[in-house]
């Protein structure tokens, strides 16, 4: 696992943004794996300003979402798809099409299906290039939440108490507005992905970093199953850092990838 750590979530940011750009110019055709919540909304803006100044494109590109919630009106703000149309969809935004926005059909009749058959279309694109990732205060990634299989494929699964208080602060603050459910990509399905990219930022991500990186693979922790891919970069700021025992062994480290 790669470590890279930032003074600010805007130094951060953009050292994200600027492996995502080089793989486009590498690859125009990747696949892109999003997530939603606060942690990747300065990389998008990034994005966005990359395709304003023609470096990037997601026209030609398929992007999936690692989850969406399970009984959210279709025209709710927060259902994830609309949050990554107001993201990423358009000529003014990435470049993405609609068709190329690719999420889970939570509303579907029969989710069981649906997140079955999501995972399948995930492995008929060929596969993700690069999947971007934030991490819960719980060490959840999609929303793996802890004392999960660590092999899971795309699967219907049960909000924590504690994503529910995290995640109130996008519907008015009120937890009971939140949806219990939603339809994750599974540890296992995010872990098909060639590239793992992730990022957090604050010093409440802190105890679920120093899990990621140095704590023992756990479902407690979901994340720490990342520890098995052969192409992590976890982004951080000094905040989410500070738990970290060998934090400058991971700089130095960084610092040598770099050349420098
Ligand atoms: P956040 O959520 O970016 O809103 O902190 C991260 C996550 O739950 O994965």
């Amino acid at each position: 696992m790669h470590i890279g750590i930032f003074e600010t979530s805007d130094a951060a940011s953009d050292a994200a943004a600027e492996l995502i750009i080089d793989l486009f110019s590498r690859k125009p055709h990747a696949t892109l794996g999003v997530a939603t919540g606060s942690t990747p909304e300065k990389l998008y803006a990034r994005l966005r300003a990359a395709h304003a100044a023609g470096t990037f494109t997601l026209k030609n590109s398929s992007a999936f979402a690692l989850d969406e919630y399970v009984g959210i009106a279709e025209d709710h703000p927060q259902r994830y798809r609309n949050v990554l149309r107001r993201e990423l969809v358009g000529k003014d935004k990435t470049g993405l099409t609609e068709a190329g926005l690719n999420t889970p059909d939570a509303g579907a009749d029969d989710p069981e299906q649906a997140a079955l058959v999501y995972d399948r279309m995930i492995g008929g694109s060929g596969g993700i290039d690069l999947q971007i990732l934030g991490i819960g205060v719980d060490g959840h990634i999609g929303f793996n939440e802890p004392g999960g299989s660590l092999v899971s494929r795309t699967h219907i699964e049960a909000l924590a108490g504690q994503t529910i208080s995290d995640n109130a602060r996008f519907f008015n603050g009120d937890t009971s507005q939140v949806p219990r459910r939603c339809i994750t990509q599974g540890l296992g399905t995010i872990m098909e992905a060639k590239r793992l990219v992730l990022l957090a930022f604050g010093a409440n991500k802190a105890d679920a970093v120093a899990q990621l990186v140095e704590g023992p693979i756990s479902a407690k922790w979901p994340a720490t199953i990342m520890q098995m891919h052969p192409d992590v970069v976890a982004i951080t700021d000094t905040a989410a850092a500070s738990k970290l025992e060998f934090a400058d062994l991971y700089q130095e480290r960084w610092r040598l990838a770099k050349g420098e």
